[in-house]
């Protein structure tokens, strides 16, 4: 068989390894070694780096002279021609996006290659290694030492690669293409309202590990009558040993079984204190496998539908929402990549009095989902399958089904997450519905503890009758839809006119209402974009929503002004977004504090 032939059957297992990885690894509270920090980068506008003139890639032609980047290559003798030198080059911090680290990059949409110097971390007692990504957006390409590792698709779930046996003892040449240009029959597709922050926007890290230690786990509390605990734990590498031992100290549990290829386990709890809003409360789990210990931390509830009731053990529960993208424009910033500023974020949507958070339109970073659930959010958790998707394209689909399936195996241990949202205003028709199921049904194969949703849209029956009719809404737990009455539909005043028909019966969430206001910007509140007018349109739309039956909760557009290239317009917008409560500096607009007293009169609610 010719190298050629073996090099590319060699390309495809990597193909399958990387981008069908459905094998999650728990990594955060593991000691990694971190890779963050200033990596040198050369900007590749035409992928130059990675095609030759032919447009053939460099990495599979199997030449060992190329040129591509990807060999971290420098001239040695004095008739080299080496045309990069990433020593020379300019640097970038990880984790970040390259659009608010310079000024040239803010709008750039494309490649840039990154790349990592590091030595190896002491192995001994044949430990392995992993290298670890949070988020790449959107393509990443990676290598080490020349080789390449696989490649991974989305720009907001985890993927990592075993690199045991590429380690060199020092210098070790990681080495990533990152590409965030748009395309039709990516997820998200061409358009999308917000900033398309491209990088190393995660955090990247070495894992090092027994050489058989417990990759994953996953746990779930089956019953606040029998308190009974099951769960599944993934060990990896056979170290001989017999037993997984898995304890919950604070619970008394320490229980036993045999190590398989997965091991299932069930016990049940005496007493327990259920996770909720009030008191997220946590419990640490340690599992025991030969010489490695997993550790984690976690909350134990139910959460259920009963009628057009959201329940959380066994309680009927309103969700006091507010919307938020992982953006938080200060100083410069765009992507979240700081842990000060999840907490901010968090801090302002307790004190708007919220008990829950729509985490829009991608998964966020993992400190957000844990850092949520020990203050007590309930999260509402989607994928950027996003308006006008490439819904007849298979590739499509299996990239959207990909990354449901990364965020759910990162997260499905997480009390906090009680819903998985499939879309986000997606027109209604039969490729789409037919997509969306399969989505449905694939998300319910992983994970069928947790409510399934989507956020639909409103139509008109008639001038004044609103009304939810999606095929979708048949198979969502939660009938959840956006709507904008008073800013794209009509003004304010139009939400005292409406009726609505939401034929169901399921819980209805309000998943987006909002108007935007420029901070500081005041006037009559008929004026469009003053604070007065987003005032008004709020206090309009707290009343037209008392008045739909079952509904369980909102969470308005948006927490925090964000980035966004649709919204130009000079002196109000300037690239943001402005439907924020908060300007993009954190400064509170007028319709913040409607949706506070609201919340305050909702905390004692009565569901209809
Ligand atoms: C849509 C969409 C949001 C967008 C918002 C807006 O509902 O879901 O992503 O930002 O409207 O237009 O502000």
């Amino acid at each position: 068989m010719n190298s050629r032939y073996c090099y590319i059957s060699f390309l495809l297992v990597l193909l399958v390894l990387s981008i069908n990885a459905t094998e999650s690894l728990h990594t955060y509270y593991r000691n990694g070694i971190s890779l963050n920090g200033n990596w040198n980068v050369i900007v590749d506008p035409y992928e130059n780096g990675y095609y030759n003139y032919r447009y053939e890639p460099f990495d599979q032609l199997n030449d060992p002279w190329s040129v591509g980047y990807y060999g971290d290559k420098k001239s040695e003798a004095p008739g080299d021609l080496i045309e990069y030198n990433f020593d020379a080059s300019a640097t970038l911090y990880v984790p970040g996006d390259w659009n608010t680290q310079d000024p040239k990059y803010y709008y750039y949409e494309g490649t840039i290659w990154y790349r990592k110097k590091f030595d190896a971390p002491q192995i001994e007692n044949e430990q392995r290694v992993f290298l670890y990504f949070g988020a790449v957006n959107y393509k990443a390409d990676v290598y080490l030492n020349a080789q390449k590792l696989g490649f991974h698709i989305g720009g907001f779930t985890p993927f990592y690669f075993e690199i045991t046996n590429l380690l060199k003892k020092t210098e070790n040449s990681l080495v990533v293409k990152v590409d965030n240009k748009r395309a039709k029959e990516a997820v998200p597709t061409l358009n999308t309202d917000w900033w398309n922050y491209g990088g190393i926007t995660r955090d990247v890290k070495l894992i090092v590990v027994p050489k058989s230690f417990i990759r994953d786990y996953s746990i779930r509390f089956e019953s606040i009558n029998t308190k009974k605990i099951t769960g599944k734990i993934y060990p990896d590498g056979n170290s001989g040993e017999k037993k997984i031992t898995i304890c919950i100290p604070e619970l008394g549990i320490r229980e036993k079984v045999n190590s398989a290829n997965v091991s299932e386990f069930s016990f049940h709890a005496k007493e327990i204190v259920l996770w909720s809003p009030e008191h997220p409360k946590l419990y640490r789990i340690e599992i025991t496998y030969g010489e490695d210990t997993l550790i984690d931390s976690i909350g134990f509830r139910t959460v259920s539908v009963k009628g057009k009731q959201i329940l959380l053990n066994q309680k009927p529960v309103f969700l006091r929402g507010i919307s938020i993208h992982e953006e938080y424009a200060v100083e410069g910033g765009g992507r979240v990549n700081e842990f000060w500023k999840t907490e901010q974020l968090l801090n302002w949507a307790k004190e708007l009095g919220c008990n829950f958070i729509r985490l829009a339109h991608y998964p966020h970073n993992e400190d957000m989902i844990r850092q949520a659930e020990k203050m007590g959010f309930m999260l509402w958790s989607e994928i950027p399958v996003y308006w006008t998707i490439d819904w007849c394209n298979e590739e499509t689909f299996q990239n959207a089904k990909n990354q449901l399936t990364e965020n759910i195996l990162r997260d499905r241990n997480r009390a906090n997450i009680i819903i998985w949202s499939l879309a986000n205003e997606t027109p209604v028709n039969e490729s789409r519905t037919k997509f969306l199921i399969r989505l449905a049904k694939h998300a319910r194969s992983l994970d069928n503890t947790r409510l399934l949703s989507a956020a639909m849209e409103k139509h008109y029956k008639n001038d004044s009758l609103a009304v939810i009719e999606d095929p979708l809404a048949v198979i969502a737990d939660v009938v959840a839809f956006n709507e904008y009455i008073g800013w794209y539909d009509g003004l304010p005043d139009k939400c005292e006119k409406v009726n609505w028909e939401i034929p169901y019966n399921k819980p209805v969430f309000i998943s987006e209402f909002g108007a935007a206001a420029k901070y500081g910007y005041h006037g009559d509140s008929g004026l469009r974009w003053t604070e007065e007018f987003q005032e008004n349109l709020y206090k309009k739309t707290m009343k037209m929503i008392d008045t739909i039956e079952g509904l369980c909760g909102i969470s308005p557009w948006i927490l925090i002004d964000f980035r966004s290239p649709r919204r130009p317009l000079p002196g109000i917008q300037d690239d943001f977004n402005r439907k924020g409560l908060l300007s993009e500096k954190g400064e509170k607009k007028k319709a913040y504090f409607v949706l506070q007293e609201y919340y305050k009169r909702k905390q004692s609610f009565s569901i209809k």
